[in-house]
């Protein structure tokens, strides 16, 4: 029997990856430690929720003595928790570095008390490193070079992680993945607010000129590597987890468009995001040594997750519902007002 204490597990990634867990491996016992932000979603996990193996626990992964209590519980952990939309953090950035790097800190401290602890997995982000031209491919010894404060506090935690495996020789593994998209993503983010806003014949806001590049890894992929860190990860070591699946965010936008069969004039050009990073792009020959590699391109992965939104209306409209309306009046009301409409190859 392994005792998995996950956190932020009832976000989009968080959740996809208990449920591996519970399919994958027989003897897994899960305690979810989640917040339940505006991002923590308890239907992610509503297939599991009566299960033997599963125990979800309601609470912040800075609260040093409940996060003390779960640890000593832990054969391993895998932590998820994280304020994770740089949109977000633009507005108002102290939840971040809370969560990201008190949250870590916390869990890094109850962990270095727990002797049998096997090994913690810190899921960090290929933002960390910032911007990257196009043609390079970031290796886990470059630099760090943040540039929001969402990155910012994700490579603060990272640093937090660092210190702790130097110091006293904690079993971390740092995993720096791409932009993951699928099943359970929170409509705040691009993917899932494209598609829905598309199903409902609604614009599909694009920041700038849309010529921003991301790394399009489907969710399943993500998490085998994340699945593969954690047990067989070397302590002390960083993996970059990509896909090469680079398109432009016009490309990703009208990619889901043809696939709902809708209009491209749904797009518009909006004001930009400050500081956009126009690409990432992360070399992952070194997590491949172990084994793994992507099984989605990026055309398998953009259909399956605008299928999965197709198919489970009642999942996002919930989200609509709540605090997202608000957010989304502040964030596109006057973008949208002033916005340039479509023109066929580009803006
Ligand atoms: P998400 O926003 O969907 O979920 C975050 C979860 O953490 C939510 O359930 C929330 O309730 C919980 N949480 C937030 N603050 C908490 C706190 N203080 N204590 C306990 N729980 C808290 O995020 P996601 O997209 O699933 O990302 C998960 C992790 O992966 C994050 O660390 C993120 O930085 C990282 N990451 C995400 C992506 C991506 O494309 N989504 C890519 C690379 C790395
Ligand atoms: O690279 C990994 C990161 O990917 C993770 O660490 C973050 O948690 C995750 O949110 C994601 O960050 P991005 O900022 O890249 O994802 P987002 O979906 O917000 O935006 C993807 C691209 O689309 C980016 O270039 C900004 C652009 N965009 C986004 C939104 C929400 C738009 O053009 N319009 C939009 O409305």
């Amino acid at each position: 029997m392994t005792t998995y204490l996950v956190t932020g597990g009832c976000g989009f990634i968080g959740s996809n990856f208990i449920l591996r867990l519970l399919r994958e491996h027989r003897d897994a016992r899960v305690i979810n430690l989640d917040k339940l932000t505006y991002a923590g979603n308890p239907d992610n996990l509503r297939e599991v929720e009566q299960d033997e193996g599963y125990r979800f626990v309601e609470g912040d992964a800075c609260d040093p003595t409940l996060v003390g209590e779960l640890v000593q519980q832990a054969d391993v952990i895998a932590h998820f928790a994280a304020e994770s939309h740089v949109d977000r953090s633009l507005m108002e950035s102290g939840a971040f570095i809370t969560t990201e790097v008190l949250g870590t800190y916390t869990l890094l401290e109850a962990a270095r008390h727990n002797p049998k602890l096997k090994r913690f997995l810190h899921v960090s982000t290929d933002e960390v490193y910032g911007d990257v031209a196009e043609g390079q491919f970031s290796v886990e010894t470059d630099p760090l070079r943040p540039r929001s404060p969402y990155a910012a506090s994700k490579a603060g935690a990272e640093m937090q992680v660092i210190a702790y495996v130097e110091t006293y020789g904690l079993p971390v593994v740092v995993a720096r993945p791409g932009n993951n998209v699928g099943p359970r993503q929170h409509l705040e983010k691009f993917v899932p607010l494209c598609t829905t806003n598309a199903m409902d014949d609604r614009p599909l806001p694009l920041y700038g000129d849309g010529r921003q590049q991301r790394d399009w890894l489907f969710v399943e992929d993500n998490i085998e590597a994340l699945d593969i860190l954690l047990h067989e990860g070397e302590p002390g070591e960083v993996y970059n987890v990509g896909a090469k699946n680079h398109r432009y965010n016009i490309d990703v936008a009208e990619a889901i468009l043809d696939l709902l069969g809708k209009p491209k004039s749904l797009i518009r050009f909006v004001e930009d995001r400050a500081g956009h990073d126009r690409r990432y792009g992360v070399d992952y020959g070194k997590i491949s040594k172990l084994g793994w590699s992507p099984s989605h391109d990026f055309e398998a992965a953009i259909e399956k997750t605008v299928r999965w939104y197709e198919e489970n209306r009642w999942w996002w409209e919930a989200v609509r519902e709540g605090e997202f309306k608000e957010y989304y009046e502040k964030q596109y009301g006057q973008r949208l007002a002033d916005a340039r409409p479509y023109t066929s190859g580009g803006s």
